[in-house]
C-alpha cells in the first residue's frame, strides 16, 4: 500500500507519519509513503500556487494547473497505474471519515490525498482528478494536512505487521459496531478504587462476557445513535438489563 500527499507543507505529514508506530512500520517497508509539494509546480519563478477568486470574495484559492501536475508526478513516481489509484480529496463538504472508509482504502494498492489550502481549490482540477471527498468532521480546518494524518494512521494500523496481531485493532471500538470495555493495568488497586474482580479471577469466559457486556454498556451510554442499530440477542438482553440493575445499586 502506498500513500502519498499533496501538499504545500510536506514536512508537516513527514513529522507525523515518521514517528511512533507509522514511523516504524514505515522504516519497515509495512507500506510505503511519499509527499509531493505543489509548491514545486508552481506557474512563475516565485512559487505562486494561487490567486484571486473570479467573482469576488475574500481569500485565495488554489490553482488547478501545479495541483494537476503534482497530482501527475505522484502517479508517475508510484509506478502504479492510474486505475488502481483512489485520489481523495480532503474537504470539510466531503462524506465524514469512519473505520469502514479506512478498510476500503486499504483495498486500494495507492491513495493519494489532495491537501487543500486557503479557500481550497479550483473546481476544475478536482473534477478532473478526485475520485472522493472526505471530511474528517463537520468543522473547517486551515488546511488538509491534519486531515490526511488523520487518513493514514487510520488506514496504516489495519495493514499486515503495524499491529504485533490484528486482534490489536480488531477487538477495538467502531470495528464490531461497538465501542471497546473499559481496559485497566497495573497497579490492581490505585487511589482507592480497585480492578473489577472478574478481571483478575483468571476465568476466561466470564471475562469474555464481562467484557462484551461493558462494551454494550459503554456504547449505550456514549454513542446511543450507534448502539440502537446493533442487534442483541434476547440472552444479551437480560444480562444487560442485570448489570444496570446492579451498577445502579
Ligand atoms: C479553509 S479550508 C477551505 C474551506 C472551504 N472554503 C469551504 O468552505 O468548504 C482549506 C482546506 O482545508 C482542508 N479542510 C478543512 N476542513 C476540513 C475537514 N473538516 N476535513 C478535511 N479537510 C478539511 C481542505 O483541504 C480545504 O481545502
Amino acid at each position: 500500500m502506498r500513500f502519498s500527499v499533496l501538499t504545500l507543507f510536506p514536512e508537516l505529514i513527514k513529522n507525523v507519519i515518521q514517528t511512533s508506530i507509522t514511523g516504524k512500520a514505515l522504516e519497515k517497508g509495512l507500506f510505503e509513503f511519499d509527499s509531493i509539494q505543489i509548491r514545486d509546480f508552481a506557474v512563475n519563478d516565485y512559487g505562486k500556487v494561487d490567486d484571486y477568486l473570479f467573482g469576488g470574495g475574500k481569500g485565495m484559492l488554489m490553482m488547478a494547473e501545479p495541483v494537476y501536475q503534482a497530482w501527475q508526478e505522484s502517479i508517475s513516481r508510484s509506478g502504479i497505474d492510474s486505475n488502481r489509484t483512489l485520489t481523495v480529496y480532503m474537504s470539510p463538504k466531503g462524506k465524514v471519515f469512519d473505520q469502514q472508509t479506512a478498510a476500503r482504502f486499504n483495498e486500494s494498492n495507492h491513495l493519494i490525498l489532495l491537501c487543500g489550502h486557503y479557500e481550497g481549490v479550483d473546481q476544475r482540477v478536482l473534477d478532473e482528478i478526485v475520485d472522493e471527498e472526505l471530511s474528517i468532521g463537520d468543522f473547517v480546518l486551515t488546511g488538509g494536512e491534519i486531515a490526511a494524518c488523520t487518513v493514514i494512521d487510520a488506514c496504516a494500523r489495519m495493514l499486515p505487521g503495524v499491529l504485533p496481531t490484528a486482534d490489536a485493532y480488531l477487538n477495538e471500538s467502531h470495528m464490531s459496531g461497538f465501542l471497546e470495555h473499559p481496559q485497566y493495568t497495573r497497579p490492581a488497586s490505585w487511589h482507592n478504587t480497585n480492578v473489577p474482580d472478574v478481571l483478575m479471577s483468571g476465568h476466561q469466559a466470564n471475562i469474555e462476557k464481562w467484557q462484551k457486556l461493558q462494551s454494550y454498556l459503554e456504547t449505550m451510554n456514549k454513542r446511543p445513535d450507534m448502539f440502537w442499530n446493533q442487534h442483541l440477542s434476547e440472552q444479551e438482553w437480560l444480562d444487560l438489563i442485570e448489570l444496570i440493575k446492579d451498577a445502579s445499586k
